[in-house]
Parts: C-alpha cells; structure tokens; sequence
C-alpha cells in the first residue's frame, strides 16, 4: 500500500527548518495540503516554495510565535479559514535550552514551557474539534531526553516528558471520537538545534556530531528525514489502529547510559 495524502490537510509546526522541513517536504511529495508555521518569514516561505515545486501545490504559511495566545490562534484560525479542515497535526516547534537546577533560571523555564508544552497543549485543543470531524490524528515530536536521565539540560527534558504524558493521555480521551495521538522520539538528528543551544560554530558542530556518534550504537546520527518518514508512516492509514505511543528513531542512542561510555 503506497502512502497518499492527496486531499489530506497536514499542519507541521516548526516547519522553517530542521526536523519540520524535511517532514514538511515529505507530506508535499505525498500530496498534502499544508500548513506551514514558524517565526522566520523568510525561511519558512523558501520551504514553502520548495514544497510547491514536488507537486504544484500552494502551502499556507503562517508567521506565528507558538510561545504567545496569538500566534497559537492565528494559526489554528488561518489555517481553517484556509482549508477549511484538518486531517493531521505535527506539533514539531520547539526550543531547547542548556539549563539545569543551580543556577535556577527562571527565564528559560518559563520559555521553554510556553513554547514546547503551553503552545501545544493550546494549539491541540484549538484544533480538536476539526480532527474529531476528520477522523484526523496528531504526530507531536518529543525527544528521547524525556526517559534518558542526563543532567543539563532539565526544562527541555521536563517539557518533552509533559508531552509524552500529553501524547497518551490524549490519545485515550480522543480514542471514542476516532482522533489517533503518537509521538516520534528522535535522538540526535543533524539540524541547528543543538548547534544553536550549544553555541556551537558549523565546523565545531560537525567534530562534535563525528564525535557523539560514537555514542550511537548504529554508529551515526539521524537526519530529518529519517524523523520525516515515522511521522508519515503514524500519520498514514498505515498506522490505522496505532494511538498513545512513543515511537523512538533514534539508532538505539536511549540504550546508551551515560554519554561518551562506550
Ligand atoms: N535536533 C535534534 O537533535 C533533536 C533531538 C530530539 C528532538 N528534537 C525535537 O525535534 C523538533 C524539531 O527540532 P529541530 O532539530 O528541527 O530544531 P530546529 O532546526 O531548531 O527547528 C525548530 C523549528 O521550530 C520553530 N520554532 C521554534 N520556536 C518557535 C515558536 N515560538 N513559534 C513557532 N515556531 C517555532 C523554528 O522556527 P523559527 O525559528 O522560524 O521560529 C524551527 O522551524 C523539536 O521538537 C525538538 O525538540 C530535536
């Protein structure tokens, strides 16, 4: 059975770069309608012209701040002005942050929960209602950080944990409505995520991933599109009767105790 989402409207948040590009680009190539959101206008419209070019299809893009009320309504609302329906929802945005307990940092706490658990929990409800009439499902990207127990980086972590919990309990409330609820866990995926967190230079970026790998026990890290193709396949028909789990893709990196072991 091939993969079509002809007809299907696919919302994918954080879709200006990393994870949320490629699985922006993947739901093109499949025939969706899409929505596309983030911050940057500049790079969010050159993905958006990128998906146009697989299949003559016009994306919607949404400049939005999912970490404020408005932006989160602004795109649930647009989005259904626009299409006038949802099929599936990828709550892929979010900030990660080097912080930890001492010293307390309240300032990247709270940014890191608005973004990463109170835009989504906001966006979500928002646009329930469209989902249980489309019989639609929800992909929200997690992280294995939120079962590996590392010291550094604690809201990040606590945020990607709320939303494991999110993704099953939801997925047990919207059940009887017919709405499917799953996560995909990535491990280390090439992106600017941790570049950007760890202030990292490209050059210093790459010794480091060459570096982690060796952490990895398939021996590299994945890339977006590696996280692309799980959210399409729970997204699909495929994964019809699959709802309230945790998919990890992260080359078996969660088995890996303490960092630099091996
Ligand atoms: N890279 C990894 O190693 C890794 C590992 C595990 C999990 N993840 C998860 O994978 C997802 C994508 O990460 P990535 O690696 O692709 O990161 P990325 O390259 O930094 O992309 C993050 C995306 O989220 C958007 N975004 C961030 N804050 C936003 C906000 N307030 N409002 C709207 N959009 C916002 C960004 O767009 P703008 O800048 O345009 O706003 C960008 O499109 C995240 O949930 C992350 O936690 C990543």
């Amino acid at each position: 059975m091939n993969i079509d989402f002809s007809d299907k409207v696919v919302l994918v948040t954080g879709a200006s770069a990393g994870i949320g590009e490629s699985t922006a680009l993947l739901f093109a190539a499949l025939g969706a309608k899409l929505s596309l959101v983030g911050r940057n206008e500049g790079k969010l419209r050159a993905v958006a012209a990128a998906c146009h070019k697989l299949r003559g299809l016009q994306p919607l893009p949404i400049v939005a701040d999912l970490g404020t009320d408005e932006g989160v309504q602004k795109t649930a609302k647009e989005t259904l002005d626009h299409f006038g329906r949802l099929d599936v929802l990828v709550n892929n945005a979010a900030i990660g942050a080097l912080t930890s307990l001492q010293p307390l940092d309240m300032k990247t706490f709270d940014e890191v929960f608005r973004i990463d658990v109170r835009g989504v929990y906001q966006l979500t409800g928002l646009l329930v209602p469209a989902l249980i009439e489309s019989k639609g499902n929800i992909v929200n990207i997690s992280s294995i950080v939120a079962t590996m127990v590392n010291v550094g980086s604690l809201p990040y972590s606590m945020a990607k944990a709320a939303l494991d919990h999110f993704t099953r309990i939801v997925a047990l409330e919207l059940a009887p409505k017919g709405v499917r609820v799953n996560a995909v866990s990535p491990g280390i995926t090439v992106s600017d995520f941790i570049k950007r967190i760890t202030d990292q230079t490209e050059e210093q970026y790459r010794e480091w991933l060459g570096q982690y790998s060796k952490n990895i026990p398939m021996g590299e890290p994945c890339l977006g599109d590696d996280i692309a193709k799980m959210v399409v396949h729970i997204a699909s028909e495929h994964s019809r009767l699959v709802t309230g789990t945790i998919v990890e893709v992260d080359g078996g990196l969660r088995f890996t105790p303490i960092a630099g072991s091996r």
